[in-house]
């Protein structure tokens, strides 16, 4: 039985604006839901943090998000998800839906040669969720993984089509090319932002696997089973909440997304219930 409104929104977090990206996806497929954003923006980034310290942070912001009556988390940040999604799902009674679990069947749907490389901030390829996650579903396949801790600082500075940001790729990707992948998880939020030059370097023998989109299909079918969508003629409205004004790169991004963004709230989380 649903303990939350069918009405209530679909509570989504990452460490900051990136997962704007699965915002995306989810008004793109599920126009009709409630959205409530919450960007950890005070302490991005969480990409080479601890596992604790993003537990901890996760679980402060899941908080925040069942004081908005949030009916499911999604927790758009990989890193937090590579980290955090064991430990919410045993915090909280509402479903949590992370980014890997999607990613990594899509990867699999996806590979015909079975190497399939895989790209994220240190902290998540170190935790190795994607490989294990790849492995739970096809122990044959290989899998290749590169820690890309530029990317993100490129992507909010806008440098989308930029020649250091093309160097920097091809170094990245240099030795994914190199082991004859045919399938590359983009594994960070940000990362969809950047697809049409990942595209264009990796070439056209290589898939990408783009985590928000397959996410949401994920919180589609989670939504239905627990009898959780909203009404289909309800016009979904999206609330956009940071822990600190940090407005550049979240103008960046929704006009790269066209997302139509409205005020933003600045929200503490010392006290979540509490604007
Ligand atoms: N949101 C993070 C992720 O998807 C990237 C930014 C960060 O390091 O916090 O892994």
């Amino acid at each position: 039985m649903p303990t939350e409104p069918i009405t209530s929104p679909i509570g989504v977090f990452d460490s900051g604006i990136g997962g704007l990206t699965v915002v995306s996806a989810l008004q793109a497929l599920l126009p009709a839901e409630n959205i409530f954003y919450l960007g950890d923006t005070a302490r991005v980034p969480y990409g080479g943090k601890s596992r604790t310290t993003v537990e901890r942070y996760s679980i402060e912001i899941g908080n925040l998000l069942l004081a908005e009556r949030a009916k499911i988390i999604v927790v758009a940040c990989n890193t937090a998800s590579a980290l955090a999604v064991p430990r919410l799902k045993e915090c909280f009674k509402v479903p949590v839906q992370g980014v890997v679990a999607p990613g990594a069947s899509a990867a699999v749907a996806s590979t015909k040669n079975k190497i399939v490389g895989v790209i994220g901030t240190r902290a998540t390829i170190a935790s190795a969720a994607y490989e294990n996650e790849i492995h739970s579903l096809d122990a044959d396949i290989r899998v290749i993984s590169v820690a890309c801790p530029l990317l993100v600082p490129l992507i909010e500075e806008g440098m989308f089509e930029d020649k250091i940001t093309d160097l920097m790729l091809a170094r990245y990707l240099a030795p994914l090319l190199a082991s004859g992948i045919d399938t590359l998880v983009l594994g960070c939020t940000h990362y969809p932002l950047l697809s049409q030059t990942i595209a264009r370097i990796a070439g056209p023998g290589v898939a990408l696997v783009d985590s928000a989109a397959n996410c949401a299909q994920a919180v589609k079918n989670v939504l239905e089973k627990n009898a959780l969508s909203a009404p289909a003629d309800q016009l979904g409205e999206l609330n956009v909440a940071l822990t600190d004004a940090t407005e550049r790169f979240l103008r960046t991004a929704a006009n790269a997304l066209h997302l139509e963004l409205g005020d933003v709230a600045l929200r503490s989380l010392q006290n979540p219930e509490k604007p």
